[in-house]
């Protein structure tokens, strides 16, 4: 199928025309779910345009898929070139381009690699495989000397990949943080106007096709955390990997935790952390949890299932990327700016960037990070019970930033609730203190503790 101009279509301008050499761009599409499926939609439906942006027609040859008796309504997509024998698909050795929609380490890897060794350029989505072993395809990608591109890996629709690859390669990032899940965020946001709790929540979420029937790879963080792997070393020009990244998902949220934000002015987000730490070796810290964000924050805004990326450097200042993180249309279109890309360097005869990872940093370990934490008890309403709580904080190093006595939600009143916001200190030292409070009889409870970030 050549998805290029055709004879006597009238929506091709003559320039458009005139500019399309009409030897093609041979395409492979692996994978036709709901993302491949809308690229081969796409691939179709805005061939005219496509051909005239890239100066010779895209001809998609194949597209593997894995259930041949499924039920596609891809109008324009020649029933002929649908296959099951991905392998052989890649192996053709005329293709210019790959696309991989399957998702997952194997066999996308398998077949990414056989691709780039037969000549072909890659566009995926992948975030998993690009996290756990993005080195080995960028080395592949280079030895070939072809382009591997993966803007739909992270955040869907939104450009991201691009800015920081090439965009700001000529600025200084110093932080990126994330809302790149689009499950937990509508989740977090549902919980905090609903007042409801996660596990109701989170079944409403599923009627409504929200989230998966298997949620875990999204309410664990595994999704969050595989694109913290991504963005961290694009940032930073090091090789951060998925098991450097520090991980912990919503499931542990309360009602409780969000109420206690809200009354410090700030919301619950799960967010993926991508900083420098302080020290002179200034490893990377890659990290994902949930943490309070003051209302005033660009990120705090971001509602309902939408994804944002919040980045500082250091002549640009502050950045944000917001927009759909999910999603068959929207990653169609990050998936199809890369195809655009890749094919125009295809026809210069050319290869995009490839990894920057010179930089060499280290990743840092989360007890290492320096941040703030927001504690809340429920302590024995009695004399000394405070002097007891702040001791334990200074035993361990930690300054507490402010300390507020509120009645406790049951309406006891022999129990009392600290509320505690500590100053920054080592994630360590933190941890060893609630460790610590949680074996005081004064505490009956220690009712919730988050990470504060962005202040
Ligand atoms: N499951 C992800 C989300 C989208 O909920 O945002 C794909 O990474």
């Amino acid at each position: 199928m050549v998805v290029g101009p055709s004879e006597g279509d009238e929506d091709v301008s003559m320039a458009a025309r005139s500019e399309t050499n009409e030897e093609p761009v041979k395409v492979a599409l692996l994978g036709c779910g709901t993302v491949g499926g809308a690229v081969a939609r796409l691939l179709s439906e805005q061939a005219d345009d496509l051909a005239a942006r890239i100066g010779r027609p895209l001809e998609v040859v194949g597209i593997a898929i894995r259930r041949p008796n499924r039920q596609r309504d891809l109008p324009g997509i020649d029933p002929s070139l649908f296959t099951t024998d991905a392998e052989a698909l890649v192996r053709r050795g005329d293709l210019d381009l790959v696309i991989e929609v399957i998702g997952g380490i194997e066999p996308a890897r398998s077949l990414i690699l056989t691709a780039l060794e037969n000549g072909a350029s890659v566009v995926t989505a992948n975030k998993a495989l690009l996290a756990e072993d993005g080195p080995t395809l960028y080395e592949a990608a280079d030895r070939a000397g072809v382009d591997l591109y993966y803007e739909a890996a992270v955040a869907g629709a939104i450009p991201i990949v691009r800015p920081l690859l090439e965009s700001l390669a000529g600025d200084e990032i110093t932080t990126v943080i994330g809302i790149v899940n689009g499950t937990t965020n509508f989740i977090l946001d549902k919980m905090a106007s609903a007042g409801s709790g996660f596990s109701e929540t989170l079944a409403e979420a599923q009627e409504l096709g929200y989230a998966e029937a298997d949620p875990t790879a999204d309410v664990e963080g595994f999704d969050a955390a595989a694109k913290a792997a991504i963005l961290s070393s694009l940032a930073f020009h090091s090789r951060i990997a998925l098991s450097d990244v520090h991980r912990e998902g919503i499931t542990e949220v309360s009602s409780s935790d969000i109420a206690s934000a809200r009354e410090m002015g700030c919301v619950v987000k799960l967010l993926a952390i991508c900083e420098l730490t302080d020290d002179p070796e200034a490893r990377v810290s890659a990290r994902v949890h949930p943490a309070m964000i003051p209302l005033g924050h660009p990120l705090a805004s971001v509602g309902g299932a939408f994804n944002a990326v919040y980045v500082e450097s250091r002549s640009a200042g502050q950045l944000m990327f917001y927009g759909p993180g999910a999603g068959g249309a929207p990653t169609a279109s990050a998936v199809l700016g890369d195809v655009v890309t890749v094919a125009r360097n295809r026809v210069r005869g050319a290869a995009g960037p490839g990894e920057s990872s010179y930089a060499e940093r280290a990743a840092a370990t989360i007890g290492d990070v320096v941040t703030r934490y927001h504690v809340s008890l429920e302590v024995s309403d009695a004399v000394g019970v405070l002097e007891t709580v702040a001791h334990c904080f200074a035993e361990h190093g930690v300054s507490l930033q402010t300390v507020r006595q509120a009645p406790v939600r049951d309406g006891s009143t022999e129990d009392a609730r600290l509320v505690l916001v500590t100053h920054d200190a080592p994630d360590a030292a933190l941890s060893a203190t609630v460790e610590a409070l949680r074996e005081l009889p004064e505490v009956a409870q220690v009712a919730s503790v988050m990470r504060v970030e962005g202040q």
